[in-house]
């Protein structure tokens, strides 16, 4: 599936967006290793904060489905508000954090929208030094 495909995979993925408190509607598609594609939306809650991300639904759908650290290709963002067109939509940075768990490389493409431009930037540039666990040094 190329850029463009999977931009189009993620756009009607944010279809299915549960948002009514922010309006706002975001869809995510991913491709694995294993050429499978997941996607996932947005879901809200009257308790704001435990909301959750297009992104993150995605790739624990995938998890679900057998997707390993290491095995996620690509994964592109789109979002909007009800009844408007398509916006600007990085991922936020908790989602930076968790894409980079399950890349298969700093390089691995990250495809979203600012202004009016597609972009595809690497996981890597979009998280400089995600966090890992601090292994002991005294073992
Ligand atoms: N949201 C995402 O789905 N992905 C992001 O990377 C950032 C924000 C959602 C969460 C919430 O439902 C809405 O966008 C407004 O913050």
């Amino acid at each position: 599936m190329n850029d463009q495909e999977l931009m189009e995979a993620a756009r009607k993925a944010a279809e299915t967006s549960y948002s009514p408190y922010s309006r706002v509607q975001v869809g995510a598609a991913l491709t694995t290793k294993n050429n499978q594609v997941f996607i996932g939306c947005n879901i809200e809650n009257a308790s704001y904060s435990l909301s959750m991300c297009a992104e993150r639904v995605a790739i624990f759908t995938a998890v679900l489905h057998g997707m390993k650290p290491g095995e996620l290709s690509k994964i592109a963002v789109a979002g909007k508000t009800v009844g408007d067109q398509w916006q600007s939509c990085p991922p936020c940075g908790a989602c930076r954090q968790v894409i980079l768990e399950f890349a298969e490389s700093n390089k691995t493409p990250v495809i979203y929208q600012v202004r009016e431009q597609v972009k595809s930037v690497p996981i890597g540039e979009l998280l400089r030094d995600g966090f890992t666990i601090p292994s002991p040094t005294y073992l």
